[in-house]
């Protein structure tokens, strides 16, 4: 089977793109850098003509403006991105007879449910890119019939920058760090999510799925597993929201339910602190191979 993704030098693309390869698809990477196809989802007519030429069995996007903070600022291009690519992709997939699956975001709920949110609970999005993230899943919809949704939340692995890496960076030259104790997720390991999509696409499902790794955390919880995993006597310091303001808000609960998902693949995603230590692993690797540790 023949797939395109988009966006396969992300976080998430590059595990969706390493997983597909291993089920024996031929896989088309696209993105915007060297080294890949070029497929820009910004241009609608290059999106046409990509899909017209290549007629993939399916498109897997993970392409999208992801700095949530950035979005707030750059509001055009959190919506050209978002949104209106996604209409683009989604439209050309229906012309061309290709399958869609498109990643969102918990993102989209604004997190005051206490239990953990459905794909059938209403969405509220909190901030521009949430915004934006939600038109986008309404430009699929309205674009193809046969699209996947999946949205997925608080991802970590190890191809670029996350929360993760990020702490660990800064808790290597520091002997004390803050983090914010009071919004909850459950934090997702890229290869999880990237397998999970591979399911999905074999299950023929449609429509919106939430997918996470099991059990739940605070970004405190996941930054002081990270350090303690990592051998480093950094000090992780609990503070709330309000004590550490940014630009975009965010939810306080988005804990996303899966069962929908584990329904219609039969799968069960793991734990998150099981994922983590595997993550971690690859992360000490890297920096001795790197001459870093
Ligand atoms: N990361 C998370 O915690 C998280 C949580 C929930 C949902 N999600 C969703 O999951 C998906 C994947 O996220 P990620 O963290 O893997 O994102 P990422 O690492 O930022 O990857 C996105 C990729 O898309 C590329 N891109 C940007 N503009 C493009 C364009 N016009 N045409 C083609 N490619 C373009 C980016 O290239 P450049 O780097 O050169 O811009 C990058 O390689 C996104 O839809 C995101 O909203 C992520």
């Amino acid at each position: 089977m023949k797939v395109v993704v988009a966006g396969a030098n992300g976080l998430l693309g590059h595990e969706v793109a390493r997983v597909c390869a291993g089920c024996g698809d031929e896989v088309i990477e696209t993105d915007l850098v060297q080294d890949f196809r070029r497929l820009d989802i910004t241009d609608k007519d290059a999106v046409q003509n990509f899909l017209e030429r290549e007629k993939p069995s399916w498109l897997v996007n993970c392409a999208a403006y992801t700095d949530v903070d950035g979005c707030e600022e750059r509001e055009d291009l959190a919506f050209l991105l978002n949104a209106k690519a996604p209409g683009y992709l989604a439209q050309a997939c229906s012309k061309s007879g290709t399958r869609l699956l498109h990643i969102s975001t918990d993102y989209v709920f604004d997190g005051e449910k206490a239990d953990p949110y459905t794909e059938e609970d209403p969405t509220n999005p909190l901030s521009v890119y949430g915004k934006s993230k939600l038109a986008g899943e309404e430009a699929i919809r309205s674009g193809t019939e046969e699209y996947i949704i999946v949205r997925p939340q608080w991802l970590f692995g190890p191809h670029g920058k996350n929360f993760v890496s990020t702490i660990l960076g800064i808790a290597r030259e520091r002997a004390s760090i803050n983090v914010v104790n009071d919004q909850k997720g459950s934090p997702t390991y890229s290869k999880d999510l990237a397998r999970a999509i591979r399911a999905l696409i074999d299950s023929d499902a449609q429509g919106i799925f939430h997918v996470c790794n099991r059990g739940r955390a605070s970004w405190y919880d996941l930054a002081k597993k990270a350090i303690e995993l990592t051998e480093l006597e950094t000090e992780v310091v609990p503070v709330s929201t309000s004590e550490f303001v940014r630009p975009a808000p965010r939810p306080k609960n988005s804990i996303l339910s899966t069962k929908k998902f584990t329904r219609i693949t039969e799968k069960l995603m793991p734990m998150w602190q099981i994922s983590l230590q595997l993550y971690i692993k690859e992360y000490l690797f890297e920096l001795r191979n790197t001459g870093q540790a």
